[in-house]
């Protein structure tokens, strides 16, 4: 099995690399004990699939890990699972994807889909914090965002480990193409309700479109992910926010 630091970045400094100190966003890093099968998938996914940070990338050296056909990239943070982000690789076929998703048992159950669906070759996987990630890309390397359904931290005590804040909205707003897209989601109304203040203050994003689930078809392009489908069977309806990185 591969070995897993299980210890918040924010308390450790996350990647050594990273001397700023932010509170974790992430639960558990490992689920369910991982099949001989699944192990191996993850230790060749992150063998050949993931992306080095540990030196800052610029704009070639982030363009050559992806083939040639791809004409842009896309960034999908928190992708669990990875059916969200399995989709828009399979229906976008130039464009290539980097997920962030530190929760390994994701991040087999996304390998193990891309490998049947013969789709890693447009893929790139970070098993950790975004926040590290960031750090590490070049300027305006990305044209569009997403960040799905985040871990919701209910408890008020819990709230500055919400992912989406006008830090993270800092950190990804210079890797974003001048009119990129910047997809949010939450089932969470007070979550919904503070990003949408975080982005309308934030001089480098301009809001495109708020809406709920009562109009979810508008957006064919938008699968609905597992968390969505689990909020939907307890009863609970979703806020979606589109952002523009400002011109
Ligand atoms: C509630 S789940 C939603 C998963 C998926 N987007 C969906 O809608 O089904 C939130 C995910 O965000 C991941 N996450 C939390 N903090 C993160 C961070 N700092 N960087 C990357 N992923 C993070 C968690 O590990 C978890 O898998």
């Amino acid at each position: 099995m591969t070995k897993v630091d299980d210890a918040p970045c924010g308390e450790t400094g996350g990647a050594a690399h990273f001397p700023e100190r932010w509170p974790r966003s992430f639960g558990r890093r490992k689920g369910r004990t991982l099949s001989l099968r699944q192990s191996a998938l993850l230790v060749e996914g992150l063998q050949n699939r993931s992306i080095d940070v540990s030196q800052p990338l610029d704009a070639l050296a982030l363009k050559r890990l992806f083939p040639d056909s791809v004409q842009d990239i896309w960034l999908e943070i928190g992708f669990g699972g990875g059916e969200h982000l399995v989709w828009q690789v399979a229906n976008n076929p130039r464009v290539g994807v980097i997920g962030a998703e530190p929760y390994l048992n994701g991040v087999v159950s996304a390998m193990d889909a891309l490998v049947t669906r013969e789709l890693t070759e447009r893929v790139r996987v970070y098993a950790d914090d975004v926040l590290a990630l960031l750090r590490g890309l070049p300027p305006e390397c990305l044209s569009r965002a997403f960040m799905l359904f985040p871990d919701p931290w209910p408890k008020k005590r819990h709230r500055e480990r919400r992912l989406f804040s006008a830090h993270l909205l800092d950190k990804l707003a210079p890797l974003l193409r001048p009119g990129a897209e910047f997809r949010f989601a939450s089932d969470i109304d007070d979550y919904a309700e503070a990003a949408i203040e975080a982005a309308r203050s934030h001089p480098a994003f301009d809001i495109a479109r708020v809406f709920t689930t009562d109009n979810r078809d508008t957006m064919p392009d938008w699968p609905v992910t597992r968390y969505e489908e689990k909020a939907r069977k307890q009863g609970r309806g979703a806020t979606f926010l589109v952002l523009h990185r400002a011109i």
